[in-house]
């Protein structure tokens, strides 16, 4: 039912994006440090930040003065983040059952930017068909769509306390129907389309409270799983995935967009802007 109701309500939800979403600033075209000097103080939380992409993000976003909270399993390995300024918080993805407790400890804490970076290809030689192991399956699973999933659920309160509150789920080329020309990599094929199903429940469904959800694609990156053969330096993915960020508008949510800022489901020739559900799978 329409009524004066509804027209207050999407009055007040007007408002509200006028109020946190300031439109000059978050421009595509301004440069990142401008972007971010709005940003500073802000917090982000990136998962499996001890290497990797992960990595690259806490040593960027902790070096532009941006409050970083970096989760991996084993904090106490230390490695390349404890030389960086950030708290270092331990998170196992594959404890969904922790995260209730996790999200305790930062109660009250706002929360601007929720990187689901973590993320498993699971193991190549059953990945293929004829050799697809089920268990490796609900593994890599778990960790790139569960676990980013009931993350968002239980740090939501978080993210509603800021003022322009964004998620970010690390999701791949490799989960779009439409660049699947090469076949196999079932586990982690399905795995990154169930991740963008995902994305897009969560823009509709956290609209209403200001929370804008997209799934990146990193590119290829020289990572640990990228491989040494991987075409984009991890800063330079890195980089471009941060100006993707500060560059989101509400009408933004739900896109699956690449760390050069195309879009991901129509390729290089279409619209950067076309969304996530214009997804039809060939
Ligand atoms: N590299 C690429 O070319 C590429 C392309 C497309 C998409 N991506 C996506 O980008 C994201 C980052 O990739 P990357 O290249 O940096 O991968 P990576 O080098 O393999 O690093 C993966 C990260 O995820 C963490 N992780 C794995 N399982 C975890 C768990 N159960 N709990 C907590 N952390 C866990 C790892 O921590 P441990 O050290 O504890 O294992 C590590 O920090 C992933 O979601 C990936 O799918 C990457």
């Amino acid at each position: 039912m329409t009524g004066i109701g509804d027209s207050l309500r999407d009055k007040m939800l007007k408002i509200k994006h006028v109020v946190k979403i300031p439109q000059t600033g978050y421009n595509r075209g301004a440069c990142l440090e401008t972007i971010e000097r709005k940003n500073a103080m802000s917090t982000v939380l990136i998962t499996g930040a001890n290497r990797g992409i992960g990595l690259e993000f806490a040593r960027q976003y902790s070096a532009a003065g941006w409050q970083v909270i970096a989760t991996c399993r084993r904090p106490q390995e230390g490695g390349a983040l404890e030389t960086l300024p950030v708290e270092i918080r331990p998170l196992d993805m594959t404890d969904i059952e922790s995260f209730p407790a996790f999200a305790a400890g930062l109660k009250g804490r706002p929360m601007d930017l929720l990187l689901n970076n973590a993320g498993l290809y699971g193991l190549e030689e059953r990945q293929s068909l004829g050799r697809v192991d089920v268990a490796e399956w609900q593994r890599v699973m778990m960790v790139d769509v569960f676990a980013p999933l009931k993350l968002v659920e239980n740090l939501i309160d978080n993210l509603a306390l800021s003022e322009r509150p964004v998620v970010g789920n690390l999701s791949s080329k490799m989960g779009s129907m439409a660049d699947n020309t090469s076949g196999g990599i079932y586990l982690y094929r399905s795995a990154k389309a169930a991740l963008n199903a995902v994305s897009k429940s969560l823009a509709v469904d956290l609209r209403a409270r200001g929370i804008l959800v997209v799934a990146l694609h990193p590119g290829w990156v020289k990572t640990d799983m990228g491989g040494p053969n991987a075409l984009i330096p991890v800063d330079v993915s890195v980089t471009g995935l941060r100006r993707v960020i500060a560059g989101l508008t509400p009408a933004d949510s739900g896109r699956f967009l690449a760390f050069d800022g195309h879009d991901v489901v129509r390729g290089g020739r279409a619209s950067p802007h076309a969304p996530l559900d214009s997804f039809s799978p060939s």
